[in-house]
């Protein structure tokens, strides 16, 4: 019993070290496992999942309005449905269930987030003087990060 405090003070230490570890371990990694078809299975919960498909659902429908007012010549409807979807919606997200972005792995995350920047630089590009074909040049560039992210991960 030379300096109780000094031990104390160590295992404590040691305490915080290890819960940084893990909290940088799923920071890193998120939750997630090898499925069958060679896809990582997201371990996220049900209500989650929900939420996540919902937003998903947000982002074909955007998808769809962007091509519809395009063809229709609508170029300012074309950009606020993009914008619908950009990094404004990951705000409101973040607001309200920060613990999904949590437990996806780093570069889900990143081409997560890329997508949502994409929109908003789609609807900048939309409101130029950009022709039509570079707009749909940039979309489908847009659109590699969803095939990207469902050939790689899936939900439980
Ligand atoms: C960061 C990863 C990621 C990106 C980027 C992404 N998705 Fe998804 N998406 C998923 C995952 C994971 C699922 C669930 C797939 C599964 O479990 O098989 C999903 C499912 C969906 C579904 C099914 C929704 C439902 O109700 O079942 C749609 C539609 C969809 N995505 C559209 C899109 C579109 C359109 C884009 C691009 C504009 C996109 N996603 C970009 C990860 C992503």
């Amino acid at each position: 019993m030379k300096n109780p405090y000094k031990i104390s003070t160590l295992v404590l230490a040691l305490l915080w070290l290890s819960t940084i570890g893990v909290f940088g371990y799923f920071f890193v990694f998120g939750v997630a496992r090898m499925g069958p078809d060679q896809r990582e299975i997201i371990n996220v919960t049900s209500g989650e999942k929900q939420f996540l498909l919902k937003e998903m659902r947000q982002l074909l429908e955007a998808t769809q309005q962007i091509n519809e007012a395009m063809g229709n010549g609508e170029r300012e409807q074309a950009a606020i449905a993009a914008e619908s979807v950009g990094m404004g919606m990951v705000q409101e997200l973040a607001a309200v269930e920060s613990t999904i972005l949590l437990k996806l792995p780093v570069p889900m995350k990143e081409l997560g987030l890329g997508t949502h920047r994409e929109f908003d630089k789609l609807a900048r590009t939309i409101r130029s003087d950009a022709s039509e074909k570079q707009v749909m040049k940039e979309m489908g560039e847009l659109m590699t990060r969803c095939t990207a992210c469902h050939a790689s991960y899936r939900l439980p």
